[in-house]
């Protein structure tokens, strides 16, 4: 099983969720179906210690415009000089993720979340809850298990994926990442999934 494998997991807005809901829908209460951003960057922590990870940042730009995403993903005391796993994600369902030594490329069904998911069929509101310390606005789809998002300012507090609750440190609108560098897949996803080269040792 290739190391990288266990990222796929934690990654929004590609993962598709078995079930979605699970709850009774409610009808939401006007402006909380307001769409996301077209643009934004997100922090956010997750902890991942009871399946053997540690706490995790992930920096996500997100870029509707263009039809792609882009996630960052730093472990607690991970070395500064080492460089990040990187996952990006297209609209047409692609995911590059890869870090120094090696690449992932995983094709999804659908591909970006789009700004108005919340209206759309798949989704689910299911009311409100205190989250974070956060009065929320509750939802679901087939990625989120539960996506919580702040009734006073609309922003995400956080979401429930496999890998359990996602916080949302902070949220840019329009935050964009402007180093195309970044969102250009290394040669090796290309050519055998290894920096080495050499698809019989990946
Ligand atoms: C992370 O989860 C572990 C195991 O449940 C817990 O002991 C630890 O306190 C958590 N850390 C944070 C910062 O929440
Ligand atoms: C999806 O788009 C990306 C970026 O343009 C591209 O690299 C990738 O090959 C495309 N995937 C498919 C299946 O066409």
């Amino acid at each position: 099983m290739s190391p990288l494998l266990p990222l796929r997991l934690l990654l929004p807005p590609l993962l598709l969720l078995a079930s979605a809901s699970g709850s009774a829908e409610l009808t939401p209460p006007p402006g909380a179906d307001a769409p996301w951003p077209d643009q934004y960057h997100a922090v956010i922590i997750t902890n991942l210690t009871d399946i053997g990870g540690r706490l995790r940042q992930i920096d996500i730009y997100y870029d509707w415009p263009r039809g792609r995403a882009l996630n960052i993903v730093r472990d607690q005391l991970m070395s500064a000089a080492a460089p990040p796993l990187v996952n990006v994600q297209w609209s047409n369902g692609t995911n590059f993720i890869f870090d120094a030594a090696s690449c992932d490329t995983i094709q999804f069904p659908v591909g970006v979340l789009p700004p108005d998911w919340k209206t759309a069929s798949a989704a689910a509101y299911l009311g409100r809850r205190r989250l974070d310390g956060f009065d929320c606005h509750v939802w679901s789809n087939f990625i989120f298990a539960r996506y919580y998002e702040d009734v006073a300012t609309g922003y995400p507090v956080a979401w429930d994926g496999v890998n359990g609750v996602q916080h949302v440190l902070s949220f840019e609108v329009g935050g964009v990442m402007q180093d195309c560098s970044m969102w250009q897949a290394p040669a090796y996803c290309f050519d055998g999934g290894s920096s080495a080269g050499d698809p019989a040792s990946a």
